[in-house]
């Protein structure tokens, strides 16, 4: 079995494998689990960014390249956008979708581990990570090394599911995520196990608040938190603070 040399614990190899098995009939099953939402989420994302010209920007947890392909269409030409994932698969999938596609120019896409980002201090303008921080298993690492290449006044823009307030939602999102997904995963992949860890990593994911508390503590100024979709969804931005 093919072992990535970064990854340094049976958790990280687990989602390391959970991906690559999923990656062929990800997108479909995604569209399927969040009933087309997520394009919006995407597009908010997007929407909060402000970019310079000329910029670099991260799509760090790229995945099959949605978010990345939608950055560079925003960034425009004279701008590089490094679509970053430690899957190969997922990779490889982001490749074949961009290719032939008239902003492929404009992306690199590097294998690599977010936890040990191989790339130097203040490289980039923007880093963004939808529904990536909560498949690190060091999150504050993770953070630290976004902090770390992100130039002084940089970008980052934050995606990630959470755990609506409201009860009732709060209760039908937990059945929604505890039965229909591992469901419909099996159903349209095979594979249950990364279903039932999705539902176990976004209860363990740290709450909207405590995300914010740590972005602050690390180095970021203006944080946002904005939640979407009944709070299944928030997408937190900011930017990093003078060294
Ligand atoms: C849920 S997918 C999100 C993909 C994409 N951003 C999207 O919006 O659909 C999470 C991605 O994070 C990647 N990932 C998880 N842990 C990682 C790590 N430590 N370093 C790099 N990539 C990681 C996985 O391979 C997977 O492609």
């Amino acid at each position: 079995m093919f072992r990535m040399n970064s990854i340094s614990s049976m958790k990280e190899q687990q989602i390391y494998e959970f991906f690559n098995s999923i990656a062929p009939r990800y997108d479909i099953t995604n569209s399927l689990m969040s009933w087309g939402i997520h394009h919006h989420w995407r597009k908010q994302l997007i929407h909060s960014l402000s970019l310079p010209k000329n910029c670099k920007i991260m799509d760090l947890c790229c995945g099959t390249g949605a978010v990345t392909l939608d950055l560079a269409q925003l960034a425009g030409p004279g701008s590089l956008v490094v679509g970053v994932d430690f899957s190969e698969v997922m990779l490889s999938i982001a490749r074949q979708r961009l290719s032939g596609h008239p902003f492929q120019k404009q992306i690199q896409w590097i294998v690599a581990n977010a936890l040990e980002l191989p790339f130097s201090d203040q490289s980039f303008d923007c880093i963004t990570i939808a529904y990536g921080l909560r498949n690190v298993t060091d999150i504050l690492r993770a953070l630290r090394e976004m902090r770390r290449v992100l130039k002084v006044g940089g970008q980052i823009a934050i995606l990630e599911m959470a755990v609506p307030v409201h009860p009732v939602v709060k209760r039908l999102h937990e059945r929604y995520l505890s039965g229909w997904v591992p469901f419909l995963g099996h159903l349209i992949t095979n594979y249950r196990k990364p279903y039932q860890y999705l539902h176990e990593s976004i209860r363990a994911f740290p709450q909207p608040e405590q995300i914010c508390k740590l972005l602050e503590d690390i180095g970021f100024a203006n944080i946002q938190c904005q939640r979407l979709t009944w709070g299944i969804v928030a997408l937190y931005t900011g930017q990093r603070k003078t060294p």
